[in-house]
């Protein structure tokens, strides 16, 4: 297999769908492509009124009782500066069926209540005075631990102190788990590494299968088969009635 080395630097003659897009994007992410799950962060504007804004920059890492939230926060936006003066924010997770809300909440203007405004209903946090949203069902309630400036934004990790969950958006099985949530991700316009040209615009993907790639057991240094410590509930029971 002859692999291609790409390096973030724009190359030369690269298609812009937009004016200046590779000021603000690496193209590299154009060819890399890993989507992540879009979500809706809430902070509190200066005058306490909720702040909303679609992202797509985020992942939770760590281990044991330090479960953390990575974001990237573009610097001009209200976001950022909400969270260096509060210090906390919320990632609230929409359902696809709720795209033209989320999408709803990038540019409203200064004073308003902007989660009310894109069409979804605020309700108070637990652990943070930032506002959650109701029409989600994981809101992660995050503080801010520590930020560091890279380009024209800021990486910020935050401890995630808890979070709200609708357990009947939650089933069991990963499948219907998946399929209920509804999660969706920011799917961006490929670019093919070889001839650099793009396919399309971005768009929004669902997961549409949790594949089940573990065998039904894993095989020792000796090559023996050792049965997989939780088989899926249905197997433990006997039966797959409830899928
Ligand atoms: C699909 C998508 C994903 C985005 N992801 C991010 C992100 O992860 N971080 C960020 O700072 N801006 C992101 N943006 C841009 C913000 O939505 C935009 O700058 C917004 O107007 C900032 O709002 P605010 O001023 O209320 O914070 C994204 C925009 C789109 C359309």
């Amino acid at each position: 297999m002859d692999k291609l080395w790409l390096t973030p630097e724009t190359p030369a003659g690269l298609h812009e769908d937009w004016p200046n897009k590779y000021d603000a994007f690496s193209w590299l992410e154009y060819v890399l492509t890993v989507p992540n799950p879009i979500y809706i962060i809430t902070t509190r504007k200066p005058n306490g009124q909720p702040n909303a804004c679609l992202h797509s920059w985020n992942m939770h890492v760590g281990q044991r009782d330090n479960l953390s939230s990575l974001i990237y926060v573009l610097g001009h936006s209200h976001t950022h500066a909400n969270i260096l003066r509060e210090g906390h924010w919320v990632i609230n997770y929409p359902p696809v069926s709720l795209w033209q809300e989320a999408f709803r909440t990038i540019g409203l203007g200064d004073d308003v209540d902007e989660i009310t405004s894109a069409g979804l209903t605020p309700e108070p946090s637990v652990a943070v005075p930032a506002p959650s949203i109701v029409e989600c069902p994981m809101c992660v309630e995050c503080r801010l631990d520590w930020h560091r400036d890279i380009g024209a934004g800021t990486l910020f990790a935050g401890r995630i102190m808890g979070a709200r969950v609708d357990p009947s958006r939650l089933p069991a099985d990963p499948d219907r788990r998946i399929e209920a949530l509804g999660l969706m991700y920011n799917v961006r316009g490929t670019i093919d590494p070889a001839t650099r040209e793009m396919y399309g615009p971005n768009t929004l993907g669902v997961l549409g299968q949790v594949k089940r790639i573990s065998p039904d057991a894993y095989f020792a240094a000796d090559g023996s088969p050792v049965p997989l410590p939780c088989p899926m509930r249905e197997e433990r029971a006997g039966d797959r009635s409830n899928r």
